[in-house]
């Protein structure tokens, strides 16, 4: 297929949603403080929906106006005693960082989630959080959702160190360190995002982070605060990707969280010959422009897997039209995400046309191939949603999406704005 046969490309400017990683911390952590605490720039789609629900569940005062969020609480040695299960949907994010949140309560606790959630490992969290004190037991599933979590009012403090790059066990950790009574110590040989890090002395919490370790002396207590979200790079991403991969394409992203530990796919952007420009960069926020290049396969591993993480299904279609081969490795975490993400887009893709492979730990993916329409799913999950519906830009037969409601657990307006900076070409 020649450049010419596409018909369609991105032009314009655009500011994606709040960042979901930090709207879930902004949320939790705001539970955790006392006092008020004031969130501009929130998203609102339904996994952050899901952490709202926990903290209103708990006791907590959650209430917005079209921009503003406000978080009312009297902090976590407050919280309400729940009997019945606390449903948290979808979100990873939500119950894993909800068990550290309420490991420090002496109560019982129960949360469940949907049938994905309800059989993602939850153990890697509660196992370390054991060792602090707690106990814990599934209801179903082992070492999966629905569990009851048996808090202490004593929590020992920890000495972990991460046999996988996760952020949300490290930031549950995070959360149950706080209550402690002493020093903890988690290390982390391999960085994950560190938006709980970052936020955590914004509520006047201390934390030491140095030489690949997180200091924190418990039990501190937390204050309200003001924050302002930047737009959520990984949401970002597929628009970037698209505007990369259809010729002609040239797009602005304003306000994109632009934090280290989250923008991998620049990095892989660079290595494949793609161009880019940041402008107007604010602290960890900036207007991203971005325009259509010829990419070349390049060999995706080690260290840079855990900053691109979330990215990895639209880089699969980003690599369909790539000259070469595109080698993802070191990924196996994708196994374990609201669906297992390295089958689902290979599978997904295949179905297109695409010339992908599935690996132990990845992916094998040769381009440039021209994609055709088919019948594919989101497989229930988001991600693999929304990289499906930027494929359907690649080609002028037609894709069916099956269980696209899948997209609203992070963009409710996802095509919406893919159409607004969509140019048909005549
Ligand atoms: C997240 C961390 C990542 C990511 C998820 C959100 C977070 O998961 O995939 O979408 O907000 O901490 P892991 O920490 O399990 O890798």
């Amino acid at each position: 297929m020649t450049d010419s046969k596409f018909s369609k490309r991105i032009k314009g400017t655009i500011r994606v949603p709040g960042d979901k990683s930090i709207s879930h911390r902004a949320l939790l952590l705001g539970a955790m403080a006392e006092g008020c605490t004031e969130i501009e720039g929130l998203l609102m789609a339904e996994d952050v929906q899901s952490s709202i629900h926990l903290c209103r569940s708990l006791g907590v005062e959650v209430t917005q106006s079209e921009k503003i969020t406000w978080v009312k609480s009297k902090g976590y040695k407050n919280f309400q005693t729940v009997t019945a299960p606390i449903d948290v949907g979808n979100s990873g994010t939500t119950m894993r960082l909800g068990w550290g949140m309420l490991a420090g309560q002496a109560k019982d606790y129960t949360l469940i989630g949907d049938e994905s959630l309800n059989n993602r490992p939850m153990a890697r969290v509660l196992e370390p959080l054991s060792s602090m004190g707690i106990g814990w037991k599934s209801l179903a599933k082992q070492g999966c959702a629905p569990i009851t979590l048996k808090g202490v009012d004593t929590l020992r403090p920890l000495f972990y160190r991460m046999p996988i790059p996760s952020a949300q066990v490290k930031s549950a950790l995070i959360l149950a360190a706080l209550q402690a009574e002493g020093l903890s110590v988690i290390e982390e040989p391999i960085a994950s995002r560190n938006h709980t890090e970052e936020m955590l002395p914004l509520f006047g919490g201390c934390l030491k982070v140095a030489h690949k370790q997180i200091r924190i002396e418990g039990p501190q207590s937390l204050k309200g605060t003001t924050l302002n979200i930047p737009g959520d790079f990984s949401s970002a991403a597929f628009f970037i990707v698209a505007s990369l991969i259809l010729p002609g394409s040239e797009l602005i992203l304003r306000q994109i969280g632009l934090n280290p530990t989250r923008t991998g796919l620049l990095t892989v952007i660079k290595k494949m010959g793609g161009t880019y420009q940041i402008v107007d960069e604010e602290v960890g926020m900036g207007t991203l422009k971005v325009r259509h290049t010829r990419l070349t396969g390049t060999i995706i591993k080690g260290e840079l897997i855990p900053t691109l993480i979330d990215e990895v299904p639209i880089i699969a279609l980003m690599a369909t039209q790539a000259h070469g081969e595109t080698i993802i490795a070191d990924a196996s975490e994708l196994k374990v995400k609201e669906t297992n993400r390295i089958d689902a887009t290979v599978t997904m893709l295949q179905r297109l046309g695409a010339n992908i492979i599935s690996t132990e730990d990845g992916m094998v993916v040769k381009g440039p191939t021209p994609l055709h329409g088919g019948v594919v799913s989101s497989c229930g999950d988001h991600r693999i949603g929304m990289m499906l519906a930027v494929a359907q830009l690649l080609t002028s037969e037609s894709i069916e999406i099956e269980e696209k409601e899948a997209i609203n657990i992070s963009y409710p307006d996802f095509f919406n704005d893919l159409d607004n900076v969509t140019e048909v070409l005549t």
